[in-house]
């Protein structure tokens, strides 16, 4: 381990000691010594055949590490008694879990009921995210898989695209996330699309006013139109050109401070005066960005977690034991 990654560990253990300390770095040495390089591998091939993966396992790491801590809770599928996270809108669009569903058989062959499917979501984003340009980091694991999986709290739970400034980072910070955490986090928009669903109003008809968002560039704003007038209609949530939305880089930050957020709270980050010194800092310096999401991405796979004797290793990650 670099003395650099390792002072960044001692810091996150003082700061958020209690979930940390919960965790362990290379919690699988004995029971499944190959178990992250068994992901690593698995992640790699995805990744060569569509690196969109890094966009998909990135926001699924998130949907479920928010909703009901990161205890692989989004993986259960519905049963025909029993409706799951994955019922809730916002998750509809969630994608990867074949690849987890891979990684989990591959782990079963080899090391049976040992690594829980949380760790391999956790793994696998890290692993996806370094791929697309992202930082190296190591995160602890240890995490266990959780009995509950209910829409209603990730309907209730997940912010919708439109959240304020004041909003995002109380739903962050609640969560033990500070400003600079809670800007990089966002900054996983440099990869990954959007539905027109998600941001069409600001493009048509902002607020009611029957006026596109006047917060955003009116050539965007035009060719988003377009898009959007066909049905299916996506785009890039990093409008960096040429569109690059499996690259993981700071250009997001400069394209939001151009006026190109495609989703409404990330234009808002850009000129909130609670958050824009810190979109400048990303801005401008791409290796601080990386920094600060690693960190932020260790904390975030610690929330909520549980570990020792709570929970289970599911055999299956779409379903209880
Ligand atoms: C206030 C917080 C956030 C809001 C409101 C938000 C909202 C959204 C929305 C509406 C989409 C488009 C979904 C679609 O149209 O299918 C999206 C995509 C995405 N989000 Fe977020 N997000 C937030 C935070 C995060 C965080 C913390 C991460 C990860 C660390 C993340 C990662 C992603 C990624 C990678 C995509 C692209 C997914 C893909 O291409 O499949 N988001 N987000």
């Amino acid at each position: 381990m670099k003395i650099a990654t390792f002072s960044v560990l001692l810091l996150l253990l003082f700061i958020f000691p209690v979930a940390l300390a919960q965790l362990k770095f290379k919690f699988y040495s004995e029971s499944c010594p190959n178990a992250e390089t068994i992901v690593e591998n698995l992640v790699r091939q995805q990744f060569a055949r569509d690196p969109s993966i890094t966009a998909a396992l990135t926001r699924m790491h998130f949907h479920d590490c928010f909703v009901q801590g990161c205890d692989a809770s989004l993986l259960i599928d519905p049963t025909t008694s029993q409706l799951s996270e994955k019922n809730a809108g916002p998750n509809f669009s969630v994608r990867g879990f074949e690849l987890i569903d891979e990684i989990k058989t591959a782990l079963e062959a080899q090391c049976p009921s040992t690594v829980s499917c949380s760790d391999i979501v956790t793994l696998a984003t890290r692993d996806a995210v370094f791929l697309g340009g992202g930082p190296s980091y190591v995160v602890p694991t240890g995490r266990r898989d959780g009995f509950v999986s209910n829409p209603e709290d990730a309907n209730e739970i997940l912010p919708p695209p439109f959240i304020s400034v004041e909003g995002m980072l109380s739903f962050f910070g609640n969560k033990g996330m500070n400003v600079f955490d809670s800007v990089a986090l966002l900054g996983a928009h440099t990869v990954g699309i959007a539905s027109c669903g998600n941001f069409v109003d600001r493009v048509t008809n902002f607020q009611g006013t029957g006026l596109p968002d006047p917060s955003m560039d009116p050539t965007l704003a035009g060719r988003l139109r377009n898009t959007c007038a066909v049905p299916g209609g996506f785009a890039a949530l990093d409008q960096s050109m040429p569109v690059t939305p499996v690259s993981f880089d700071n250009l997001f930050f400069g394209q939001i401070r151009e006026r190109k957020g495609i989703l409404l709270i990330d234009q808002l980050i850009a000129s909130d005066p609670a958050t824009s010194g810190v979109v400048l800092q990303y801005a401008s310096n791409n290796e601080l960005f990386k920094r600060q999401f690693a960190i932020a991405m260790v904390k975030m796979g610690a929330v909520d977690v549980l570990t020792g004797s709570a929970g289970e290793i599911r055999t299956n990650c779409r379903a209880f034991n």
